[in-house]
């Protein structure tokens, strides 16, 4: 299969770059810019794209490439800092934008390149930049502009070497998966090959083969990514899988059930259920901080684990469900603070005696995930689930986490989840639940004073959860939700709908 390498030189965007390829039926992946020529030849790349970057192209200690990449004659794509770097070590030259264009801006393209083929002439873009093409370099020339940029696309024909300004890869540029398939198909040569159905028939083709006759052990967490891992193990090795799932009692109404049903029934699987929800709760009795409470859950999951699989005594392999995101290196190797520690295990088991890690899903997207899950069988209801935090109901539960408390939060949020569905909203409504949060207050039901719980309730709408809207659910809708809650369930008096977006909020409460 044919591969595009995208060189990552620290953008925002990076991981968008690499799923609109793929979208395109394109398989690539992501690698730091510092990747060295030997591993850039081994890694036999059909086409490059540099993604843009945070660093200004002509400062002393600027991501830099080694110019050899030019020489390998394959066509490249440089996006924003990745145009600016191509266009220096070529021999033209960048210079501090006169205007910084930032978001949404008018272009006009000159009708005589392949990348803009079948594209109206002037349309929106998206934009972020202060620095820009000063001088083209020589076999350049001007594709595009817009007022305030005269190299807002450039193209070497000859070497197929192409430089953008603008982002292809993030949707406010109306045409820009058009402009990639234009890259990928008429200028690269390359087809529509990456599907799902493929993939599932070379990993497991490839798990066979990894695995032999060995046997694989699997922590099943309740999410999406351990169903679909199972279930591609399932089909590769069946029962020489042992799945364990960990059931930390912190999952939505019915959850386990489900998913012990979906992997058990319709795929026919052997699953161990361990019913640890004691064991959690007693851990997390009158802890109220949010990260001690995740840091609780993520190493008592592994306890729990490793127990279990002490029972079952020496496996070849343990399998999981990481996917792409979560191995993707930075290229700047990007060091951030920590808001919240999103990883719902605290670390490997140790105990557990496995001669290697096996991961089929680390080369996927979360959307390839879910497609591939469908491939292979699982109930669209499983697959399709909203994004559920490891944690669960735990970090839903604000403050002091009781038994009574989680059973209050459950029954509220399958209202909220059940009338979300009802109203058709269940996908496009990205993530919604409701929070139990720990202040009480003031109600009247009947003749009577009542002292109760408020529940919150949240919604929002987002591509990938870095950033979120809140979603402007209909009032009908919220009053349907809030009058069934106020009346199904008790020790609910008071009900609140959470308008803040992502920034400043998060999507989870704690
Ligand atoms: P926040 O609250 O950080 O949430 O805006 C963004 C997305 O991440 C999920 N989330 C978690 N997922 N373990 C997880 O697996 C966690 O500890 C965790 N905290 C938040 C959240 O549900 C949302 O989808």
């Amino acid at each position: 299969m044919k591969k595009v390498l995208v060189l990552d030189f620290g953008g925002q965007y990076n991981l968008l770059v690499a799923r609109r390829v793929r979208e395109c039926g394109v398989y690539c992946e992501i690698k730091p810019y510092s990747m060295s020529m030997a591993d850039i030849r081994a890694f036999d790349p059909a086409a490059i794209i540099f993604t843009g970057g945070p660093a200004t192209v002509f400062e002393a200690d600027a991501p830099r490439l080694d110019p050899e990449i030019f020489e390998l004659g394959l066509p490249i794509l440089g996006i924003c800092y990745g145009q600016q770097l191509m266009i220096q070590e070529l021999g033209g030259s960048c210079r501090r934008a006169e205007v910084r264009e930032y978001g949404k801006v008018e272009l006009t393209h000159s009708g005589e390149s392949e990348l803009f083929y079948g594209i109206e002439p002037t349309s929106v873009y998206w934009m972020s930049h202060g620095v820009e093409v000063e001088t083209i370099a020589p076999g350049f020339c001007a594709i595009a502009h817009t007022a305030n940029c005269a190299f807002a696309a450039i193209e070497n024909r000859e070497r197929k070497l192409y430089g953008v300004q603008f982002h292809p890869e993030v949707l406010h540029t109306i045409h820009g998966t058009k402009i990639l398939k234009n890259f990928l198909y008429r200028i690269c040569g390359l087809g529509n090959e990456w599907t799902m159905a493929n993939y599932a028939s070379d990993a497991i083709t490839e798990c066979r083969a990894k695995i032999g006759s060995g046997s694989v052990l699997l922590a099943l967490s309740g999410g999406v990514d351990s169903a679909v891992a199972a279930a591609l193990l399932y089909r590769a090795v069946g029962d020489q899988l042992t799945c364990i799932f960990v059931d930390h009692g912190l999952l939505r109404k019915n959850e386990g059930d489900e998913v012990e049903r979906a992997m058990k029934d319709t795929l026919g699987m052997n699953i161990i259920r361990v019913d640890a929800h004691e064991r959690f709760l007693s851990k997390l009795f009158g802890v109220t901080e949010p990260e001690r409470k995740r840091r609780i859950i993520g190493e008592e999951f592994i306890r729990v684990f490793e127990a279990e699989a002490k029972k079952i005594g020496k496996v070849d392999f343990l399998a999981q469900g990481t996917i792409y995101p979560d191995v993707v290196e930075s290229g700047m190797g990007g060091k951030s603070n920590v808001i919240k520690s999103h990883h719902n295990v605290g670390g490997l088991p140790d105990c557990v005696d496995f001669k290697e890690i096996i991961e089929p899903l680390r080369r996927l997207f979360k959307d390839e995930v879910r497609q591939l899950g469908m491939e292979l069988g699982l109930p669209e209801a499983l697959v399709w689930r909203q994004p559920f935090p490891g944690p669960g109901l735990a970090i839903r539960v604000i403050g002091e986490i009781t038994e009574e408390k989680l059973a209050v939060l459950r029954d509220a949020d399958a209202i909220f989840r059940e009338e979300i569905a009802k109203a058709g909203l269940d996908r496009s409504v990205n993530q919604y639940f409701a929070v139990l949060t720990d202040l009480r207050s003031v109600g009247v039901m009947g003749d009577d004073r009542t002292y109760d719980y408020t529940l919150a309730l949240r919604a929002v709408e987002t591509q990938d959860f870095m950033t979120a809207d809140w979603s402007r659910l209909p009032y009908d809708l919220l009053d349907t939700v809030s009058r069934r809650i106020v009346g199904e369930v008790k020790h609910i008096n008071r009900i609140c709908y959470d308008i803040t977006s992502k920034p400043p909020a998060t999507v989870e409460w704690e």
